[in-house]
């Protein structure tokens, strides 16, 4: 009670509580009508709750605060011989969430589907096991899910859904000064955000990578990746293939270089194409190799060759488009181009077990069918130029037989005006 009456005294003259003037709402839930009419932290709680997940369950402020929210009185409900914990240090909030989260039986009846796994997969992070070392700087719970308004992953709103997770990463990753004492790059969200990855994703794709797709959700990697360096191959699966299968796998790895951010880097992947294999200046492969080397006479083939194969089908595209607009019959042939676009762009993948041999054999292949969408554009070019010389000759025809009529009836007529003048 003299807690109570200390509390309201100070509210009062803080002028944060004026119990004159506000009725306090009755919902049995006192923790929500006392926190509704109190002021700046202390009642945006209870504001922001109305759009929480667990609000939307029934779960209250009780859930997670602990205390009584049967009873009326300050500190009758907030004591914490009733179990109040007052607000949780950052270091306990995992184990505060993971009561229930952790909890197969009790989340079942709420949703089956749900994965009950988070602080166990937390523990294995970065984040987890400094916390555990003492170090309350790293994101717990409440850092990526907000406080408050939690909303599922599903949706749009939720500080986790793949659109928003850059910036929620990005609010520690990217602030210099609070990374400082890590030295750890702060780049992360600059380069992802001029990556293909971000790209795609901002087009609305969200099957593109974020954040946590390749870090994890929870732990250290995401489910069944060993380390984060191998996430790549979930999603291009033939590239991790065909590199395994190349001369770069064994002599990497036992150099400790990750497989495919050595040559895309990790967070400013970008798009690709044929100036990067070769020994141009954009080409990854001159990094290491140089002039003469097996790499770098690899490399230049190639390049050389997917190159070839890349002008031959532009050639083959550009006649079939002349023959399209002229009104001519190619759908065959862009059918043949479109098998020869796959096999130029397998040829692409085959890079990736730099084996001159491979690439070669695809783009003979290719090349052979680009020649094939090739002939059926020229044979539509030569059914138009046969076509119009046709038309012309017709045209050519009629038009000496107009004269000869014109001749004929000129003649006729002349004829008549004799006759007339001599009659
Ligand atoms: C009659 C009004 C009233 C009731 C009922 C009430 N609170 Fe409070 N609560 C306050 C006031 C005033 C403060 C700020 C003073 C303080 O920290 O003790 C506060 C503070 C808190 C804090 C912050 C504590 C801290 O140490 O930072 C939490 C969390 C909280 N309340 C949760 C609850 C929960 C959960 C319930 C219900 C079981 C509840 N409150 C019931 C008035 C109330
Ligand atoms: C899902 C768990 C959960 C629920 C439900 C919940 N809170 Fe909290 N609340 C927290 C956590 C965790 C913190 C500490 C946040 C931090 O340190 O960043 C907190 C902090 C607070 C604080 C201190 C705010 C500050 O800035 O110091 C108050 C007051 C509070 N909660 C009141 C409430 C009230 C009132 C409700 C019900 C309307 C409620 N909470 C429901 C988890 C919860
Ligand atoms: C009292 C038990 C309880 C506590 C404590 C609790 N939660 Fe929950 N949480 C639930 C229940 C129940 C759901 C609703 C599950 C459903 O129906 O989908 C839920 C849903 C969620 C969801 C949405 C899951 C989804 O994508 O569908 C998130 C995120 C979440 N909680 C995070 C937290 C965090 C963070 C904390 C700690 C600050 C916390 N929870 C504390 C019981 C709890
Ligand atoms: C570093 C950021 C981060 C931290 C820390 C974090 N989460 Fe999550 N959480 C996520 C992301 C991202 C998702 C998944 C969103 C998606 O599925 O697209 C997620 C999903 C969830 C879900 C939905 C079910 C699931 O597992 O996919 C729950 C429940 C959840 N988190 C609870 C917790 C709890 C409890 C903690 C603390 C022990 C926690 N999270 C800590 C980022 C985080
Ligand atoms: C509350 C701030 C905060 C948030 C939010 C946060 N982190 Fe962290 N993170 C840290 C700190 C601090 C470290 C520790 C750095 C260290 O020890 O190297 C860390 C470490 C990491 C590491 C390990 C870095 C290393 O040393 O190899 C990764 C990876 C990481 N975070 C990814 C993420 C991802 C992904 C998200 C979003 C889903 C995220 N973090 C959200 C603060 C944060
Ligand atoms: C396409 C996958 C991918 C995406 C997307 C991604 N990362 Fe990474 N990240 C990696 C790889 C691979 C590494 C290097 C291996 C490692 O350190 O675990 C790495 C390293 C890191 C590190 C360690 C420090 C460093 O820079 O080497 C941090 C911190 C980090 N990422 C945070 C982030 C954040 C924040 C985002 C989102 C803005 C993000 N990552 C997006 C794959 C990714
Ligand atoms: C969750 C799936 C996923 C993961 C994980 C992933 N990517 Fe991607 N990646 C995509 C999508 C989707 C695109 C854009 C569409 C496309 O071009 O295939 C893309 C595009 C690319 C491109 C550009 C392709 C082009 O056509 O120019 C490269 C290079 C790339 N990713 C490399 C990587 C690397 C390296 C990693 C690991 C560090 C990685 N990706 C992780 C899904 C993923
Ligand atoms: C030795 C350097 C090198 C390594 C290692 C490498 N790539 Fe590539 N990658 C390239 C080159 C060069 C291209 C462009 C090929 C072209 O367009 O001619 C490319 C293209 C790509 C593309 C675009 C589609 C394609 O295949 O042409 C993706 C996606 C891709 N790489 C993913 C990966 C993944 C995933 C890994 C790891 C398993 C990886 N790369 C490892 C050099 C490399
Ligand atoms: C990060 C350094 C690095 C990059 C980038 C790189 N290589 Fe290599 N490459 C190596 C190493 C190390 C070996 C194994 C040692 C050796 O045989 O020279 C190797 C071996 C090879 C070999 C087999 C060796 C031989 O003499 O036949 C070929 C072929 C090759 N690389 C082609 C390429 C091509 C093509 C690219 C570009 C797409 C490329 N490399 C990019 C480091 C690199």
């Amino acid at each position: 009670m003299r807690n109570c009456c200390l509390l309201l005294g100070a509210l009062l003259a803080a002028g944060s509580l004026s119990l004159s003037t506000q009725e306090v709402p009755q919902t049995g839930d006192s923790c929500r009508d006392c926190h509704s009419i109190l002021e700046d932290r202390l009642g945006e709680a209870t504001q922001k709750f109305v759009d929480d997940i667990h609000s939307a369950r029934g779960l209250s402020c009780a859930a997670c605060h602990g205390g009584d929210p049967r009873q009326e009185e300050a500190d009758k409900a907030m004591d914490r011989a009733r179990g109040f914990l007052g607000t949780p240090s950052r270091a306990q909030i995992p184990p505060l969430c993971a009561r229930c989260h952790a909890d197969a039986a009790f989340m079942r009846a709420y949703n089956p589907s749900l994965r009950t796994d988070q602080l166990a997969q937390y523990w294995t992070s970065v984040h987890g096991r400094r916390l555990r070392q003492g170090d309350a700087r790293v994101a717990v719970c409440t850092d990526c899910h907000s406080v408050h308004d939690i909303r599922p992953a599903t949706s749009p709103l939720s500080s986790v859904h793949p659109l928003k997770i850059p910036a929620t990463c990005g609010r520690c990753h990217a602030d210099a000064g609070y990374m400082k004492p890590y030295k750890i790059p702060t780049d992360q969200l600059a380069a992802y955000q001029a990556s293909v990855h971000f790209k795609t994703l901002e087009a609305g794709d969200l099957a593109a990578p974020t954040c946590a797709t390749c870090h994890g959700n929870h732990g250290a990697a995401p489910p069944g990746v060993a380390s984060v360096e191998r996430v790549c191959g979930t999603c291009h699966v033939f590239q991790e293939q065909l590199f395994d299968l190349s001369p770069h796998k064994q002599p990497w790895e036992s150099l400790g270089m990750p497989a495919c951010s050595t040559c895309h880097s990790n967070h400013r992947i970008e798009a690709t194409g044929d100036f990067l294999v070769g020994a141009g200046e954009r080409a990854v492969c001159v990094i290491c190799h140089t002039e003469g080397d097996g790499g770098w006479t690899t490399a230049q083939q190639m390049h050389t060759r997917l190159t070839e194969l890349d002008a031959a089908l532009t050639q083959a595209t550009d006649l079939l488009g002349r023959a399209e607009r002229a009104g001519m019959e190619v759908s065959e042939g862009r059918l043949i181009e479109a098998q020869a676009r796959e096999k130029l762009i397998k040829a692409r993948v085959d890079v990736h077990a730099v084996d001159t041999q491979r690439v070669e054999e695809g783009v003979q292949g290719g090349l052979k069918t680009t020649a094939e969408a090739r002939s059926a554009a020229e044979e539509a070019l030569a059914e138009l130029a046969f076509r119009r010389k046709g038309l012309g000759l017709s045209l050519l025809a009629i038009g000496f037989v107009v004269f000869s009529l014109w001749l004929l009836i000129r003649h006729i007529e002349g004829g008549k005006n004799q006759s007339r003048e001599a009659s």
